[in-house]
């Protein structure tokens, strides 16, 4: 079947009605808590579930994309969740910015994000459903990151409050500076470094 990114039904509204709102894993990694909806850089966009997932737990989010074809798809996406009552005001909170992520973050002007978000590819090596429909069929576009460690360190130059890394449960952590703890969910983990704390 055809892949294309939809907010609007299937998978992320699921998760949008009865996916555990702030008490997920990766809400807590990048801080929501009461009174806390840290602004959140996401520098590996892919298809935006993730991004989503904090929009509408009410998070401002910058979503960078550097794959063109993977661009325009989150960007169709975002399009025609815009025209959906209830997705509308979610989306506005989704902002695209297009490019590498390691160049964005070194020349950028203004607010830095309190948070930023990292979920670069990894090689896995066995072929389970673990490793999504789409993005096995994008593999061969995107490649297995390798400039991770680069993306890892203009990340921690820019953010003002935390770094957050998803990576598969037992993957190592990214080569360079370590993270000071982990949250470990069913199949990812979120290696986080800190570095002020979220006030509310
Ligand atoms: C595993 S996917 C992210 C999936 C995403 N978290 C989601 O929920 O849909 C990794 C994506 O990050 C992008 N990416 C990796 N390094 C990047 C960089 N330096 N700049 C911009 N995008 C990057 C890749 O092109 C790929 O689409």
């Amino acid at each position: 079947t055809p892949v294309r990114v939809d907010f609007v039904e299937g998978g992320a509204a699921h998760r949008r009605l009865y996916g555990g709102g702030s008490g997920q894993m990766i809400a807590k990694a990048v801080g929501v808590a009461q009174g806390v909806r840290p602004r959140v850089l996401d520098a590996t966009a892919g298809l935006g579930k993730d991004a989503f997932v904090l929009a509408s737990l009410g998070c401002e989010m910058s979503l960078i994309e550097r794959q063109p074809l993977i661009g325009a798809l989150l960007e169709d996406g975002l399009a025609r969740g815009a025209e959906d009552f209830e997705v509308a005001p979610i989306v506005a909170r989704m902002r695209l910015l297009k490019g590498n992520s390691i160049e964005v973050m070194r020349d950028w002007e203004g607010e830095p994000p309190q948070v930023i978000y990292l979920d670069p590819m990894f090689p896995h090596r066995e072929k389970t459903a673990l490793v999504k429909k789409e993005m096995r069929l994008f593999r061969p576009l995107v490649g297995d990151d390798p400039d991770a460690p680069a993306l890892l360190a203009a990340a921690l130059a820019l953010a003002s409050h935390r770094v957050v890394v998803k990576r598969p449960r037992k993957a190592p952590c990214i080569e360079g500076v370590k993270p000071s703890h982990a949250l470990d969910g069913k199949s990812s983990r979120y290696d986080i470094y800190p570095k002020k704390a979220l006030k509310s």
